[in-house]
């Protein structure tokens, strides 16, 4: 087969606004399992929408835009319904940045020679293809912008900006940025940390960059970010968290509650949690610990959290749909934490 056979049809991100489910969350909260669970955890979420004053972190592990899951999520920073966003590397740059330069990731199967897709330059996620000439453009993109500014470390939310208005400023991704998680968070003034930068398409961009540059380099600074996001918990102490799949960005913003004990603020545990995630507890590690897990260490409250079993293509769109259509987040206001954070020290 020829590489253009294989990339033939795109994947399509789904659009809650379409579907009122409520009814159907509903109705599952009458059943067992993990639709009882999936349904309370979308109330969970709805009680998060409806709390004005609740600064709501939204966690992204796994391969959610490469799915289908990217508009869920821009409908949420469209509206209001998620205030922090802290991510892989993964579905922020290699996925939303790489889609916003205009390419797409197509259909696939898990049921193919890998050898045969290596020599085409094909990438595959399961049942998912990427054009890895197209990724490349991406890691270089990534270089430029790097070259193109102040040589100093930043957060990784100030890099993500400056990836928001390199997407403004390029009127050939006109197009493409409008539905851009990366361009919308921009334009929101929504903070969007990756703690792990360099661990994704940006780290090639990165390495690249300072290989060129040995005297005037371009650097992320993860334990900056980890100072901002804290600030933002210390700032705004009614918080909860919605966390798909587990790994690094779920850790971080339960860890926010500690750092700012660490700098002396009595701040209450995140109010509201809901996980959905794959893992199970049974291995002790992070991404399948339990919220009530979460609460021996002083991080989440365990009257409003729940966690889903379920993979997160499934019940992502159901819990945000839910909410969507419920249409509490009406009353929210646009926090535009990005400006506050770059304008307001922490009084002490
Ligand atoms: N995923 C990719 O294709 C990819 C590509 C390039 C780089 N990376 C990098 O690898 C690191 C880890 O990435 P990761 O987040 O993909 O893996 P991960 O294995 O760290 O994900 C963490 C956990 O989240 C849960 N999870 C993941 N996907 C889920 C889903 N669809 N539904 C429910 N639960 C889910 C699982 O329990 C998993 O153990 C990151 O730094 C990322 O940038 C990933």
């Amino acid at each position: 087969m020829k590489k253009t056979e294989f990339l033939e049809e795109t994947i399509e991100h789904i659009d809650i606004k379409k579907f009122n489910i409520v009814p159907m969350v509903d109705a599952m909260n009458n059943m067992a399992f993990q639709a009882r669970n999936l349904a309370r955890g979308a109330k969970i979420f709805d009680m998060m929408q409806k709390d004005t004053d609740c600064v709501i972190y939204l966690t992204l592990a796994g391969s959610l835009i490469s799915a289908g899951l990217k508009m869920v999520i821009v409908d949420m920073i469209k509206n209001n319904m998620v205030d922090v966003i802290v991510s892989t590397g993964a579905n922020i740059v290699d996925q939303d940045f790489f889609e916003a330069l205009g390419f797409r990731h197509y259909h696939g199967t898990p049921f193919v020679n890998d050898s045969d897709l290596r020599e085409l330059m094909i990438d595959r996620i399961y049942d998912t293809f990427i054009d890895e000439g197209e990724l490349r453009i991406c890691d270089e993109t990534i270089g430029q912008i790097a070259n193109n500014l102040p040589p100093k470390p930043y957060s990784s939310r100030e890099f993500i900006i400056e990836m928001g208005k390199f997407l403004e400023e390029n009127d050939k991704y006109a197009v493409y940025r409008e539905n851009s998680i990366v361009y919308q968070c921009y334009k929101k003034g929504v903070p969007v940390f990756v703690p792990a930068f360099s661990d994704c398409s940006a780290g090639f961009g990165l390495v690249h960059h300072q290989w060129h540059n040995p005297d005037k380099q371009v650097s992320i600074d993860s334990a900056r970010d980890f100072l901002e996001i804290t600030k933002i918990k210390i700032n705004n102490t009614t918080s909860g968290i919605f966390m798909i799949g587990g790994g690094v960005p779920k850790n971080f913003v339960q860890d926010i509650v500690v750092a700012a004990e660490v700098l002396d603020y009595d701040v209450p545990m995140h109010k509201y949690a809901v996980q959905i995630t794959v893992a199970d507890e049974r291995d002790g590690a992070l991404s399948g610990s339990t919220l009530k897990e979460a609460s021996s260490w002083g991080k989440v409250d365990t009257t409003y959290e729940q966690m889903v079993y379920s993979e997160a293509t499934i019940a992502m769109p159901l819990i945000v749909g839910y909410s969507y259509h419920k249409g509490n987040y009406k009353a929210r206001m646009e926090r535009r934490l990005n400006e506050v954070l770059s304008e307001v020290a922490v009084e002490k």
